[in-house]
């Protein structure tokens, strides 16, 4: 058994962490990056207190999954300021949005095409041009506070680049559950359930390790219990802290493992339908998990062990349970119109690359069946 497990972001999680952020930035001058809704709440208010005049600029225009023409104009807005740093203030997106910048800087003009072509390239860092990030997520579910990845859409042509580039590795996360406390009830789920997918697509990864099994169980034994109990009552700190070290311990583990197939299926369905990231890659977790238990080689029996399950077949119990009491099929149906649209789109969802991360090798067919176990009692069943 060999393995390595390396992930150079300097970690600080903990209710207030945030408000140690001044020692992160340190002498340095920091270009903030949010959005609207960051600022609308007040939070640039408190940043500005803690931070002072170590704030160069701010650029707060941030849209939920930013694509090309999101970046050109987040650069253009950038470049006029004159830092050392970036604080990335939100969600995966304003997380991945600030990725790129920081890994582009100086190394790519500002249009659209130039920065697709910088994207195609696999955003490979200009020596010159990096300049480091610190992470602080708002939301609990992307871990890309931890991660090497940054997904950036080309809405025009209904694509994605998703990036995997060790450039794009903050220096820092600072992960402070009290930043979820306010967050509405259907971010807070379609999050979660983003950290309950990652999490299960690094135990059943062809690249998983016992490190990185370790990390996603512990990930999980926090976010099944977690999420069921936000879901009853959106206020509850103690499940919140704990969805939040969840998202952080999912971005961890598929730091090393990247995701699967739950996530390939997902991109054209959020491309095409705008459907949220987390329903997208989880209404198919137990079609997945079932398939690879005829396969188990031992993890998933120490899984279920680990959650205090009786066995595998309560884990699938688990799970189904799970995506039931987030109404998973009723909250899909309003982006997307029937199983057919969804089937539809089967080719742009079987990505080799991705499917050869599965713990087995699986084909186009089987990536077929997992739609079809998936939607047989799902979207057509609520029309
Ligand atoms: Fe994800």
């Amino acid at each position: 058994m060999e393995w390595t497990y390396h992930n150079p972001v300097k970690v600080t999680f903990g209710v207030e962490a945030y408000r140690s952020i001044s020692c992160y930035v340190g002498d340095r001058k920091a270009l903030v990056i949010s959005t609207t809704g960051f600022v609308n709440r007040g939070g640039l208010d408190s940043l500005k207190e803690i931070l002072g005049d170590k704030i160069a600029g701010v650029v707060s225009n941030v849209r939920p999954n930013p694509d090309v023409e999101d970046m050109a104009q987040l650069c253009a807005d950038s470049h006029q300021y004159n830092f050392d740093v970036i604080v990335a203030i939100g969600g995966g997106s304003v997380i991945d949005a600030a990725k790129i910048l920081g890994a582009g800087m100086g190394s790519w003009g500002e249009t659209p095409a130039t920065i697709r072509d910088f994207l195609s390239n696999g955003a490979k860092v200009n020596s010159g041009g990096i300049k480091p990030v610190i992470a602080i997520p708002t939301t609990a579910g992307t871990g890309s506070e931890v991660t090497p990845f940054a997904t950036i859409w080309d809405n025009s042509l209904h694509k994605k680049f998703s990036i995997d580039n060790p450039g794009l590795y903050p220096e820092v996360a600072i992960v402070d559950p009290k930043l979820t406390y306010s967050l509405p009830e259907l971010h807070t789920i379609t999050t979660g359930l983003d950290a309950v997918s990652q999490a299960f697509e690094s135990i059943w990864n062809r690249k998983a390790s016992p490190a990185t099994i370790a990390i996603a169980t512990q990930s999980l034994s926090y976010s099944l219990k977690a999420l069921p109990l936000l879901v009853w009552d959106i206020r509850d700190e103690k499940a919140r802290n704990e969805l939040m070290a969840a998202s952080l311990l999912a971005g961890l583990a598929i730091s090393q493992t990247r995701t699967g197939i739950a996530h390939s299926i997902s991109y054209p369905l959020t491309a095409h339908y705008g459907l949220p990231h987390g329903l997208a890659c989880s209404f198919t977790l137990p079609a997945i998990l079932e398939f690879n238990l005829q396969h188990d080689d031992g993890r998933f029996a120490q899984l279920a062990s680990s959650l205090g399950k009786s066995g595998t077949e309560e884990l699938v119990v688990c799970l189904k349970r799970l995506l039931g009491e987030c109404k998973i099929y009723m909250r899909i149906r309003e982006y997307i119109p029937s199983s057919i649209a969804v089937i539809s789109l089967l080719k742009e969802m079987f990505v080799p690359e991705r499917a050869n991360n599965n713990m087995i090798p699986i084909d186009y067919k089987i990536v077929q069946f997992f739609l079809e176990k998936s939607l047989e009692s799902g979207i057509d069943a609520l029309h």
